[in-house]
């Protein structure tokens, strides 16, 4: 078992780790207060690459490692999630969707934009009665031969309105349930598609999060990827990769936390002493970094699978719930620890608290993930 990265693997969180520290902590409070969008983070992190680590250079990508992919999003996450969501919704999701499942068509038309950054991608697969029970699809995708159809609302969508490229799960043959889904690439300009206003979330306030309207959308038959009735496998192959992305997120919540955290507590003081040498203060700092390091493992183990292109599934599920479950825990530790400093906006660790909660709610809440896990045991 080898645990040191390699010299790729630490160039790209250095990279990552750098633009971060620069560029993304100047502005992360005011896009947070007013709700801005990071529209030139997006551009000069997809100019460093980040937009493509799941895209072959054939088609303009990076075609990265997951640990690399899981490394970067750490360390964009422990300063703002609001970028790191956008880049893990296109990298995972839309990008990784079309680079393994997409036609060789569909691959060259759409992968160089995607790569580039020139075009952010979407994941519409939530609704308003479909959130965990993702199957129970009321958007239909008619079959009109040559085309299809397409009705019904999606919501809760991550870069629904500065996103250019969608992918759409939609339902087509509802007698067949699970098996009448099917997945399309969707542009956001075509007629019949309306978008709702900006939800006013209570964190990841700097990403933009809308509902999508189809309102009879013809999406040529050319958009569906794979075969018909393919769309539900196809969204949770997708979501087994997806949650190492957000596990790597809520990593870099934690961690971005804790080292505020250990920073506050060595220049605090109290009693006479720095706030580090009470054993109050210091056994929390102890359960934060194991239990950050118990997380990180997981979640390098679920990714190095994926690497070696071995199940994950249920490794994915493990490592999404116990590092969001260690960021939410940790980020609430880390504003006991600055005390009435850490309850306004200038200590950044309520603003990573309430980015916390978000990740133990999409991409599968962490009951769901629990769901995932014990049908794997069940199952033997
Ligand atoms: N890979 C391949 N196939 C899979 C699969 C996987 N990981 N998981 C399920 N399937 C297949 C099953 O084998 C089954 O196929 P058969 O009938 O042919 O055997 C079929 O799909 C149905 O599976 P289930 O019976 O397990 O389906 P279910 O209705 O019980 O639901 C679920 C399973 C895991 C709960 C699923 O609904 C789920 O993941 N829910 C959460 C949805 C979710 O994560 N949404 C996130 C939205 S995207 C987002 O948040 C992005 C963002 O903006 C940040």
């Amino acid at each position: 078992m080898n645990y040191a990265y390699t010299e790729e693997q630490q160039l790209i969180r250095e990279t990552a780790r750098d633009y971060a520290r620069r560029n993304l902590i100047k502005d992360v409070l005011e896009r947070d207060a007013k709700a801005i969008y990071p529209a030139k983070h997006v551009k000069n992190i997809a100019e460093l690459g980040f937009f493509g680590m799941m895209i072959k250079p054939e088609y303009g990508g990076v075609d990265t490692d997951n640990i690399s992919y899981a490394l970067a999003l750490e360390e964009i996450s422990k300063v703002d999630s609001s970028v790191a969501v956008i880049m893990a919704v296109h990298n995972s999701l839309t990008s990784y969707g079309i680079q393994t499942y997409g036609n060789d068509a569909q691959k060259e038309q759409y992968l160089p934009s995607l790569a580039s950054g020139e075009m952010i991608g979407a994941f519409l697969l939530s609704e308003p009665d479909a959130g965990s029970d993702a199957s129970f699809q009321k958007t239909t995708a008619a079959d009109k031969g040559d085309h299809y159809l397409v009705n019904g609302v999606k919501n809760w969508i991550t870069s629904a309105q500065s996103g250019s490229i969608y992918l759409v799960m939609a339902q087509t043959w509802p007698e067949k349930g699970h098996k009448g889904i099917n997945a399309f690439i969707v542009e956001k300009d075509t007629p019949g598609i309306s978008i709702g206003p900006h939800e006013d979330k209570m964190g990841m306030r700097s990403s933009d999060t809308h509902s999508v309207m189809f309102n009879d959308v013809m999406i040529p038959k050319e958009n569906r990827i794979g075969d018909d009735g393919f769309g539900f496998r196809f969204a949770m192959k997708l979501l087994e990769g997806g949650r190492i992305g957000i596990a790597a997120q809520a990593l870099g919540i934690a961690s971005g936390a804790y080292e505020l955290s250990v920073k506050y507590a060595r220049e605090r003081k109290a009693f006479g002493t720095e706030i580090i040498n009470h054993q109050a203060i210091a056994f929390k700092l102890a359960d934060m970094a194991t239990e950050i390091e118990t997380a990180r493992l997981m979640v390098l183990k679920a990714a190095w699978l994926k690497d070696q292109g071995k199940p994950h599934g249920t490794e994915s599920a493990m490592a999404k719930l116990i590092a969001t479950d260690v960021a939410m825990k940790t980020t609430t530790e880390a504003v006991q620890i600055h005390g009435g400093y850490g309850y306004v906006k200038e200590y950044h660790v309520e603003r990573l608290m309430r980015e916390a909660k978000l990740t133990q709610i999409y991409e599968g809440t962490s009951e769901i993930q629990k769901l995932i896990i014990s049908r794997a045991i069940a199952k033997g």
